[in-house]
């Protein structure tokens, strides 16, 4: 399966210091499970956070589900063991924080020498300072395991001292730039997450912005918002529809050899072509792994 064409609609995030919400994923709908060290455990539960994430790993039960761990920064007092740990943890990916440079994708493809070639490095894009390198992180895909970009908004409004409103006005820039980079470069990217759990119509606005701005899916921060997350990052019947028209109609014998036809009354290029195939492609995926 492409890494790309991997669906990565949900992405849930539970501190690793919660059993409770370890044994729950291994049941519910998430396309990957992130598995935290980070922001969402207190500095005195680290060590045991860490040993934790380690022994669900080994214990299994995820199915299909994607099992990313994320570590501490490498300039934090636990990142280092974090890395080493995980390098042979068996997981599928290890999420980094804060990376605001190539030299800190270099960084962390240093500390993960002795994993396996599958592990891969995904990047929490987060700080101001990684803006003007967006570009620069994504190329090192080319020679590192990098494959994903997470937007991290709450760390980002954080830092530029911006208000996070349902709107999001004040990322979209950035929003827009991270995917660009993103897709330059073949990472697939995850938009940040929406703090609001209860309120699910304010979660499913900010899930059609992402899809709106190109993300491959979001990630999450409770178990409800994994099935409205899902369906907005699915696609839909109607668009299915539409992409087997078009697709059906660039087949015939009349349009061989064609850039440009009429699909009910709408130009279609071989572009909208490739894109038609594209998201047959991601439906049938999504059909092939339903949990
Ligand atoms: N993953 C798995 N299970 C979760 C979960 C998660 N992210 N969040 C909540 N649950 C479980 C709870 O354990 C509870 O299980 P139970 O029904 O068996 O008791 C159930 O879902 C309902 O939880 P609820 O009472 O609605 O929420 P809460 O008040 O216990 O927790 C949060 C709220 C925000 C603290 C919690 O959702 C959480 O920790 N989220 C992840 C935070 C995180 O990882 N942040 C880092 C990235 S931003
Ligand atoms: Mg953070």
């Amino acid at each position: 399966m492409s890494q790309i064409e991997r669906p990565r609609r949900s992405a849930l995030y539970l501190p690793a210091s919660n059993a409770k919400a370890i044994a729950k994923a291994r049941t519910l709908p998430a396309d990957v499970v992130i598995l935290d060290l980070e922001d969402a455990v207190a500095p005195e539960a680290k060590v045991e956070a860490r040993a934790a994430a380690l022994a669900a790993v080994a214990e299994g039960g995820f199915g299909r589900r994607e099992l990313v761990i994320r570590a501490n920064g490498l300039d934090t007092p636990w990142g280092a063991e974090d890395l080493a740990a995980i390098a042979t943890s068996g997981a599928d990916a290890v999420l980094v924080p804060k990376v605001s440079s190539p030299a800190d994708i270099e960084a962390c493809q240093d500390a993960l020498s002795a994993a396996p070639d599958r592990l891969q490095l995904w990047a929490m894009i987060e700080t101001c300072a990684c803006l003007p390198q967006l570009d620069a992180i994504a190329a090192m895909a080319r020679s590192t395991r990098l494959s994903l970009f997470v937007m991290g908004t709450n760390d980002l409004a954080k830092e530029m001292r911006a208000k996070l409103t349902p709107e999001r006005t004040p990322f979209l820039p950035f929003l827009s730039m991270a995917v660009a980079a993103a897709r330059a470069h073949g990472v697939a990217v995850l938009d940040g997450v929406c703090n609001e759990f209860r309120d699910l119509d304010v979660f499913r606005a900010e899930a059609e912005q992402g899809l709106l701005f190109g993300f491959d899916g979001k990630t999450l921060i409770h178990p409800a918002q994994i099935d409205p997350c899902n369906a907005v990052f699915s696609p839909s019947e109607e668009e299915l529809q539409r992409a087997r028209t078009v697709i059906a109609a660039f087949a015939l014998p009349e349009n061989a050899g064609k850039g440009a036809i009429q699909v009910e009354g709408k130009m279609a290029e071989l572009l909208h072509l490739d894109q038609a195939q594209r998201l047959v492609a991601v439906a049938e995926q999504i059909a092939a792994t339903a949990v």
